[in-house]
Parts: structure tokens; sequence; C-alpha cells
């Protein structure tokens, strides 16, 4: 038996072949894009870390989407590929996953953060300066400055090294946890060659469970860690507000009083909201007559509080960070810095040390200059006299600010000062409070020397 096509049916069958085609591919193409969106990766397996999209729009990188640092910038094949092991997610909406989650697979900064940044990023060092609030009856500012050494010392022809140099392959490291806050080794490769073993004094692993673990090269996640999705200190962006004048320092107790709607416990949304609407309104009870008194003053906290409502709410809802009571900003540490987690000093703290007992260096001016505390824009003097000094030998070892403080003797004075009283004041080199004024939890001097 012969088949016989007609003109007519293989002109049919071309069109619907390419209909066919052309629905299928248009499918296909549309649903990649939408694998590769936001919306996908936040919601698509309902909502298992919701904290993550909220703060991802507050942060520098709202436009940039999840997949473009957490799978990076790879050919159509190698990504379908890890997006098919993404898959195995599924399992864990069966089984249950952990929480706060963390990120196993987090790609290196070769296909992320180099799409757009370059590998030596940090080419200068920077100054900045922090406004802070007190909690009082006048929202009194302080300054704090400092010069951060992202580039090194740039003065006194010491070690040049800063941020680059941790991410140039020198630095691998064997970790206890997933989210790297515990760090067992790290093998620093220095600029001579010399490759320099520390080991953490506490560490929980045996030597040869250390043997074994695998080695990670640090890289840039491992200091941004939040780049993509910051948990700020709920009291900082109180200060930020207060800094941009978007809320008022005017305003009498205005930052003690939000500091106790901050830290009040809610269950729900509509509860925090109720909250910060009780809180201003308590407020205008018991302070008649600010809203006379100040009332452009006033008029802009109404509009910080309706403008900022939903981000208070985010701050102050802590389940909204769903089924977990216990999951709050706090859950996410910073490695930025040292203040509220271990940051720097998961390394600098004084517990990674080489068998000779040397630590990472600890000392505060290895990171950046001594914290500059300024009330009224006015430069403390001791701390100009400070400037053009050149610092004795003493100073030079990796431990010595776990020492000085039983060092202290008269001749100090000729560069710090007659008074060499321990205080906060911030009049004497003494009494710094960016160093005194803090408790910094994550530093551990009691196992040096
Ligand atoms: C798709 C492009 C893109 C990717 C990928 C990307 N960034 Fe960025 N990043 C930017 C842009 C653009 C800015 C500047 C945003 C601005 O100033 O508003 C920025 C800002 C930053 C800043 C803040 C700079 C500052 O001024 O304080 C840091 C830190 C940063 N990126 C780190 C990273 C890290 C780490 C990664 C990888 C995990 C990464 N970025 C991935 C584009 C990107
Ligand atoms: C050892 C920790 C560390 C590593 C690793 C690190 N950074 Fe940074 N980076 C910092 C610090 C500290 C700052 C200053 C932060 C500040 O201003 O508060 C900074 C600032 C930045 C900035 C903004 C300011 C500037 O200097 O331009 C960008 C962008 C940035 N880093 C990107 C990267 C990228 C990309 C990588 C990976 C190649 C990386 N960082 C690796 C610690 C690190
Ligand atoms: C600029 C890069 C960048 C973007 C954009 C980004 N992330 Fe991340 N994300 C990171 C980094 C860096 C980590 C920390 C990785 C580590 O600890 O090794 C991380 C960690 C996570 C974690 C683990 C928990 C945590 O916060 O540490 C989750 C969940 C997550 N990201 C989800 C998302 C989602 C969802 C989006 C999009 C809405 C997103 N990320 C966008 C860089 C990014
Ligand atoms: C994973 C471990 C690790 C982390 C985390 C880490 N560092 Fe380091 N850092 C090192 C090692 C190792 C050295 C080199 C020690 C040596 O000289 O043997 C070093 C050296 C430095 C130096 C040069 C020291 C000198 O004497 O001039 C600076 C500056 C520095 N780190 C800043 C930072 C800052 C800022 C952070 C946090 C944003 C940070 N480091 C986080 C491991 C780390
Ligand atoms: C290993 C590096 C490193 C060492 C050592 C270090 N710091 Fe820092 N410190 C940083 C970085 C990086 C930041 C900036 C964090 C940021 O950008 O938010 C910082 C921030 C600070 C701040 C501002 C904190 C805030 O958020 O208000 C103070 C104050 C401070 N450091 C004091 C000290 C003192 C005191 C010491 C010594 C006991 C010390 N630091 C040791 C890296 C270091
Ligand atoms: C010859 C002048 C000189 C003398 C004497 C001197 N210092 Fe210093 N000291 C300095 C200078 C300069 C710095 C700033 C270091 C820097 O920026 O790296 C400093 C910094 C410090 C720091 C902060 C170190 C750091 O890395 O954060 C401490 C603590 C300190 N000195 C204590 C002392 C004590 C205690 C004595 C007496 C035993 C003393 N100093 C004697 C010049 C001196």
């Amino acid at each position: 038996m012969s088949i016989k096509i007609t003109w007519r049916t293989a002109l049919v069958g071309a069109v619907l072949f390419f209909v066919a085609f052309a629905v299928v591919g248009s499918v296909s193409v549309l649903g990649w894009e939408y694998s590769n969106s936001n919306h996908f990766c936040a919601y698509a397996c309902h909502a298992v870390h919701p904290e993550e999209p909220k703060a991802h729009r507050e942060s520098f990188h709202a436009e940039v989407n999840c997949v473009e640092c957490h799978i990076g910038r790879l050919g159509f094949f190698h990504s379908a590929l890890i997006k098919s092991g993404h898959v195995a997610h599924a399992w864990s909406m069966i089984v249950g996953y952990e929480r706060p989650l963390y990120a196993k697979s987090f790609k290196s900064a070769e296909n992320t953060c180099f799409g757009c940044h370059t590998k030596t990023t940090h080419q200068v060092n920077l100054t900045r300066t922090w406004q802070h609030f007190a909690a009082d009856e006048w929202n009194t500012e302080t300054k704090l400055t400092m010069t951060l050494r992202n580039v090194g010392r740039i003065f006194g022809g010491e070690d040049r090294r800063g941020m680059n140099w941790h991410t140039s392959g020198a630095v691998k490291i064997v970790v206890e946890d997933p989210q790297k806050q515990h760090i067992a080794l790290v093998e620093a490769t220095l600029p001579s060659g010399e490759i320099v073993t520390y080991k953490n004094v506490k560490t929980t692993m045996s030597d040869e469970q250390i043997a074994q673990a695998p080695r990670h090269v640090m890289d840039c996640a491992d200091c941004h860690n939040r780049a993509g999705h910051p948990f700020p200190d709920p009291e900082r962006v109180i200060d930020k507000a207060f800094a941009s004048g978007e809320l008022s320092r005017k305003l009498p107790f205005v930052k003690q009083r939000i500091l106790e709607v901050l830290h009040t416990d809610v269950d729900s949304e509509e509860e925090a909201r109720e909250r910060i609407r009780e809180g201003y309104a308590k407020y205008e009870k018991d302070f008649p007559g600010v809203p006379e008194q100040f009332p452009e003053e006033w008029a802009r906290a109404m509009e910080f509080r309706d403008q900022r409502e939903d981000f208070m709410v985010n701050l102050m809802v802590q389940s909204s960070f769903i089924e977990s009571e216990d999951v709050d900003w706090r859950s996410f540490p910073d490695n930025l810095g040292h203040k509220n987690s271990p940051g720097c000093f998961r390394c600098h703290s004084g517990r990674l040390q080489t068998v000779e007992g040397k630590p990472i260096p600890v000392n505060c001016s290895t990171c950046h200059s001594l914290p500059l505390i300024t009330k009224n824009d006015r430069i403390p003097q001791y701390y100009l006299d400070l400037l053009d000094q050149k610092k004795p030998p003493s100073h030079k070892s990796p431990s010595w600010i776990s020492r000085h403080m039983f060092e202290v003797e008269d001749a100090c004075s000729m560069c710090h000062g007659e008074e060499l009283r321990y205080g906060t004041s911030n009049k004497t080199f003494c009494s710094n409070s960016g160093c005194h004024g803090e408790e910094w939890e994550f530093l551990d001097l009691s196992v040096l020397e």
C-alpha cells in the first residue's frame, strides 16, 4: 500500500507543526523566564523564606534578581542543570526545612558578583561617619568617624593588605556550621608566599575532623553576606531617619518612644500596626503641646509613620517570619563589622592562633582608625595630638590590644595625654566610648596572653 500525500495535507501538516513548535517554544521560554523571576524564587514553593524578598526590596540590589546572585550568569545548559538540582527543594516541602534557612549552594563570586563588580573592588580607604542618637529628651546626636582600611594602611610603611587580599584565593577556611559563623581553621598564603595556619583554640572539631574537612576559599559573600537582603538593626533604621531629617530630632523623647514600640512583642501584622498607632497617640497625649509647638516636625513624623508603617511592621512582626517564633533580624548574621554578629571577629577575635600562639591581628587599628567620637563637630585635642605621633614597638604586636590595659604607665602620657583613666566620657584617649562604650562580645581577649 502506498501513502499518497497531497500538497494540501503537507501544507496543513507543516503549518500545524510550526504552530505547535511556536506554542511549545513560547511556553518553554515563558516558563524559563518565570523560573528566573524573583516571584518564582521567593514564592513558588510557598513562602519558605518570606523575609528575604522583603529585605531585598530595601537593598542596594533591589533591581538585581535573586538568580543573578544565587545561580549567576551561566550558560543555558549549566543553569538549567543547577535549577533541576533545586527540584530537590520540593522534598523539603514534605519533610520540613530548617529555620532560618541558609544558602547551601551559594556559588562562587566568579559568575555572580563579578557579573557587575570587579575582583579588585576595594581601591580606596573609606572615611565614613555614622550618626547616632541617644534615647534621651533631646535625642542627643553623636558622630562616629572612622577610616576603614579597605586597601590596608597607607601611612607608616606597614603591611598594606586589605579586603582584596582576602578574596585573592589567599584565605582557605574550615567551618563548623553552615552559616560559617564558627571557623575552626584558617590557612593563609601571605604575599611572601609563606603559608601560615591558624587554629581556633576553642574549636569543637578534632584534629582528625579538621584534616578531613573541605577547605572553603574565602570570597565576597563571606563578608558581604547581607548584600542581597540586609536585616538592619532596627535602632539603626531610626538613627538613619533622624540623620536624613525624615524624622525630626526636635520632638522630645521620640527615639525612646519609638524604641519602646519596636521592642513590644506582637503576634500579627494587625497588632503591630495597632501598637504603632497607639504609640503615636500616647505620645500626643503625654506631650500635648508638641504638635502645636512643632507643627512642621509633627507633620513629618506623621508622614514617617504612614510611609514607614509597613517597614516598621516588618521590623516588629516576628511572626511574619512565619512558623518559627524565635526567628528575627538577629537570626541573620551580618559578616561586615563586629557589632551584632561576629563578622570580622570570626577570624580576628584572638581565638585563631598559630601553634606558637600568634593570633590573626586583633588590634582595632588593624582594620580602621581609632574611633573618633564628636559632639557638635568638635575634634577632641587628644585625637589631634596623636595624629603626628609614631607608635612605639609595643603597639606592633598583633595582640597589643589584649595587653594595653595591664601596661599603662606614666610614659604613655607622652603621647596619650595626662589623664590615663579608663572611661567613656570621650574627653581623653582612655575614655573613648567608641572603644569602651560597647561590650564587643565576639572579641575573646581571654585566650591571649
Ligand atoms: C546585576 C549586577 C550586580 C550583581 C550580580 C551584584 N551587584 Fe553589587 N551592586 C550593583 C550595583 C549597580 C550597585 C550600586 C547600587 C547603588 O549604588 O545604588 C551595587 C552595590 C553593591 C554594594 C554596595 C556599595 C556601596 O556603595 O556601599 C556592595 C557591597 C555590593 N554591591 C556587593 C555585591 C556582592 C558581594 C555581590 C555578589 C554576591 C554583588 N554585589 C552582585 C550591581 C550588582
Ligand atoms: C574581608 C571582608 C571583605 C571581603 C572578602 C570583600 N569585602 Fe567588599 N567591603 C568590605 C568592607 C569592610 C567594606 C566597607 C564597608 C563600609 O563602608 O561600611 C567593603 C566595601 C565594598 C563595596 C563598596 C565600597 C567600595 O570600596 O567601593 C563594594 C562594592 C564591595 N565591597 C564589593 C566587594 C566584592 C565584589 C568583593 C569580592 C571580590 C568583596 N567586596 C569582598 C569587606 C570585604
Ligand atoms: C546581590 C546578591 C544577592 C541577591 C540579589 C539575592 N541574594 Fe540571597 N544571598 C546572597 C548572599 C551573599 C547570601 C549569603 C550566602 C552565604 O552565607 O554563603 C544569601 C543568602 C540567602 C538565603 C539564606 C538566608 C540568609 O539570608 O542568609 C536565602 C534564603 C536567600 N539568600 C534568598 C534570596 C532571595 C529569595 C532573593 C531574591 C528576592 C535573594 N536571595 C537575592 C546574595 C544575594
Ligand atoms: C575567614 C577569616 C577572616 C575573616 C572573616 C576576616 N579576615 Fe582579615 N585577615 C585574615 C587573615 C588570615 C589575615 C592575615 C594574617 C597574617 O598576617 O598572617 C587577615 C588580615 C587582615 C588585614 C591586614 C592585617 C595587617 O596586619 O595589615 C586587614 C586590614 C583585615 N584582615 C581586615 C579584615 C576585615 C575588615 C574583616 C571583616 C570585614 C576581616 N578582615 C575578616 C582572615 C580573616
Ligand atoms: C578585623 C577588622 C576589625 C577589627 C580588628 C576591629 N574592627 Fe571595628 N569595625 C570593622 C569594620 C569593617 C567596621 C564597619 C562595619 C560597617 O561597615 O558597618 C567596624 C565598625 C566599628 C565601629 C562602628 C560600629 C557601629 O556599627 O556603630 C566601632 C565603634 C568599632 N568598629 C570599634 C572597634 C574597636 C574598639 C575595635 C578593637 C577592640 C575594633 N573595632 C576592631 C572592622 C574591625
Ligand atoms: C610615642 C608615642 C606613644 C606612646 C608612648 C604610647 N602610644 Fe599608644 N598609640 C600611639 C599611636 C600613634 C597610636 C595610634 C595607632 C594607629 O593608628 O595605628 C596609639 C594607639 C594606642 C592604642 C590603640 C591601639 C589599636 O590598635 O587600636 C592603645 C590601646 C594604646 N595606644 C595604648 C598605649 C599605652 C597603654 C601606652 C603606654 C604603655 C602607649 N599607648 C604609649 C602612640 C603612642
